[in-house]
């Protein structure tokens, strides 16, 4: 399976939420994404409204249930907005779930054709993390707008793309003791490797209360890190999702750009609120990183971190969660070589802020 893994890429995310037509504008206006296609009550779909939005090679659906007994309803009461299902391009639907069963996958959605007037598209589904989908598309047989039952929509021209091209990671939170056997999940089942590199030591620190492990597959187009809390005298970030969303799930998207200082003062024009860091940061930044293209004064007046491991380094920076529990949120990334994480940042930040705490007396 190593050499010809049956995944090509992610083919969408799927965003479970309370009311899909405001979200839709969320994404649309602070983001930069196109609403392109949508299929709800007006196109004779009873049961769920879902828009699909795209900016470069990224598609998000976000779908809303219509009805109180909905699954779609269900797990938006139970762990707030969120990602629903994972959906990976396969070349063949039933052939890959077929595999990944006999290895031991739990199935939730056994092959399915649906097909309209330009042609047909093929899926089913497996159970990830939590309640996570993981979804096997094979759109090689539809022409269509996105799927059957899908009408497009004109995009308006109102809000401008933010200059965001891919996914480049999708990031899970598990319970602790959970993650190796996730990853052993993506290795034993799905085919994935683990991604090893050179500054992995780097990602349990004492002052960053999370373990961290990476999988992909063997090409890397499929990035998916799973963490899990570490012990810390304080509750972490990591157990406070788990608590807010009710047990596992998708804990950050991360989404690439070319031009991380162009699209991270589009994003704050239009509203994004990121996490703030601590001028203190960038004291040490040319030290801690070499040189960059970039000029430091302007990655600190945008609040952008930087990393370096063996190949590169990499320019990103997080959003606050994008709904009210504390649970989903984004990266902006850019990268200028490097393959890791940003692991170097769980240190400089907090001792970043220990020097804060310092200059205010409080350490
Ligand atoms: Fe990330």
């Amino acid at each position: 399976m190593k050499s010809q893994s049956p995944f090509l890429k992610i083919d969408y995310l799927e965003f479970y939420v309370g009311n899909a037509k405001q979200a839709a504008v969320f994404y649309q206006q602070q983001f930069g994404f196109a609403i392109t296609a949508f299929r709800g009550l007006e196109t004779g779909e009873q049961k769920t409204a879902s828009y699909v939005l795209r900016q470069g090679e990224i598609c998000f659906v976000l779908s809303s249930a219509l009805c109180p007994d909905h699954p779609v309803g269900q797990a938006v009461a139970r762990h707030g907005d969120g990602v629903g299902a994972i959906a990976l391009s396969v070349a063949d639907a039933q052939q890959t779930y077929r595999r990944l069963v006999e290895r031991g996958a739990v199935g939730v959605i056994p092959p399915t054709t649906v097909a309209d007037s330009l042609g047909q598209l093929r899926f089913a589904a497996i159970r990830g993390y939590g309640e996570t989908l993981l979804k096997l598309v094979d759109r090689g047989a539809y022409r269509g707008v996105f799927a059957p039952g899908f009408v497009a929509q004109t995009p308006s021209d109102s809000a401008p793309t933010a200059g965001l091209v891919s996914i480049d990671h999708v990031v899970g939170n598990v319970a602790r003791g959970e993650m190796d056997r996730w990853v052993k999940f993506f290795i034993d089942v799905m085919g994935f490797e683990l991604l090893v590199h050179f500054d992995d030591s780097a990602i349990s620190t004492p002052f960053s209360a999370l373990m961290s492990k990476v999988v992909q597959t063997p090409d890397g187009a499929i990035k998916l890190p799973i963490n899990e809390p570490a012990l810390a005298q304080r509750r972490s970030q990591i157990e406070e999702y788990l608590e807010f969303y009710d047990g596992p799930g998708v804990q950050h998207i991360a989404l690439s750009t070319r031009d991380i200082i162009a699209t991270v003062k589009q994003l704050q024009a239009a509203g994004v609120a990121f996490l703030p860091t601590p001028p203190t940061y960038y004291e040490t930044l040319a030290e801690r990183v070499g040189p960059i293209a970039e000029p430091i004064e302007q990655l600190a007046e945008l609040g952008i971190l930087a990393d370096r491991d063996g190949s590169g380094y990499l320019l990103q920076i997080f959003t606050q969660p994008v709904q009210d529990r504390p649970t989903l949120f984004f990266e902006i990334i850019q990268r200028c070589g490097a393959t890791g994480f940003g692991e170097g940042n769980f240190k400089a930040l907090f001792e970043a802020i220990e020097r804060e705490q310092a200059r205010r007396g409080n350490l």
